[in-house]
């Protein structure tokens, strides 16, 4: 494998930023189908991917997720044309033995407890949000990351037989750049990271 230009590596991460206003410009199916279908190459422990997308993208659907967002982040999601809601299958197991047909019994290794089933979900499913978020980044979309909204209200909204759960939601969008805050300041490697 070659590396990815040093254009490419800004486009999903170096000069990469979240975004609260985005123009108006719609994100077509065909473009989420296209970033999914790139995210879901994304490792996972045993190929259990047990991410699920629900991309809201209708009025009638922003009126759904609306009273369940903390104030702050109601502007910025009624206005970008989709928001993802990246959630988790609480039963995730049972399609292992599909992804991973080798080796069935890989289901089993998930489902010693609730804890085991939470943290391998919450894990996997959280890294293929990241995935999703990169991927649609390379499509040439903006995304806008947020936690700031009621579990429990947009799970009974959007997932009322309580198997899927949200982890977190992501505008999707094209971004103005002009409304972006300055770059907050990260962790250099010697603070962050060791060499063992
Ligand atoms: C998981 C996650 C949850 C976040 N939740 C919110 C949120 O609820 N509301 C908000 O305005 N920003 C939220 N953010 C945005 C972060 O504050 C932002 O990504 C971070 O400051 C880095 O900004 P940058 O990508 O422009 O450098 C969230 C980001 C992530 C990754």
């Amino acid at each position: 494998m070659s590396s990815i230009s040093a254009e490419a590596r800004d486009v999903i991460l170096g000069e990469a930023r979240t975004h609260f206003h985005w123009q108006d410009k719609p994100v077509p199916e065909a473009l989420l189908r296209d970033v999914y279908d790139l995210a879901k190459m994304g490792a996972t422990s045993a190929n259990c991917c047990p991410a699920r997308f629900v991309f809201v993208t209708t009025e009638a659907g922003k009126a759904r997720l609306k009273p369940h967002l903390i104030p702050g982040n109601v502007d910025k999601t009624m206005s970008a044309p989709a928001t993802a809601i990246i959630a988790w299958d609480s039963k995730f197991y049972e399609r292992v033995p599909e992804l991973y047909p080798h080796q069935p019994e890989a289901r089993d290794w998930f489902t010693g407890s609730e804890q085991s089933i939470y943290d391998n979900a919450m894990r996997n499913g959280t890294l293929q949000g990241a995935y999703f978020m990169l991927a649609a980044r390379a499509f040439g979309l903006d995304c806008g990351p947020m936690s700031g909204f009621d579990p429990d209200g947009l799970n009974a909204e959007f997932f009322p037989d309580g198997r899927f759960r949200a982890n977190f939601l992501c505008n999707l969008g094209y971004g103005v750049d002009a409304a972006l805050h300055p770059r907050l300041p990260r962790l250099d490697f010697d603070d962050a990271c060791a060499i063992a």
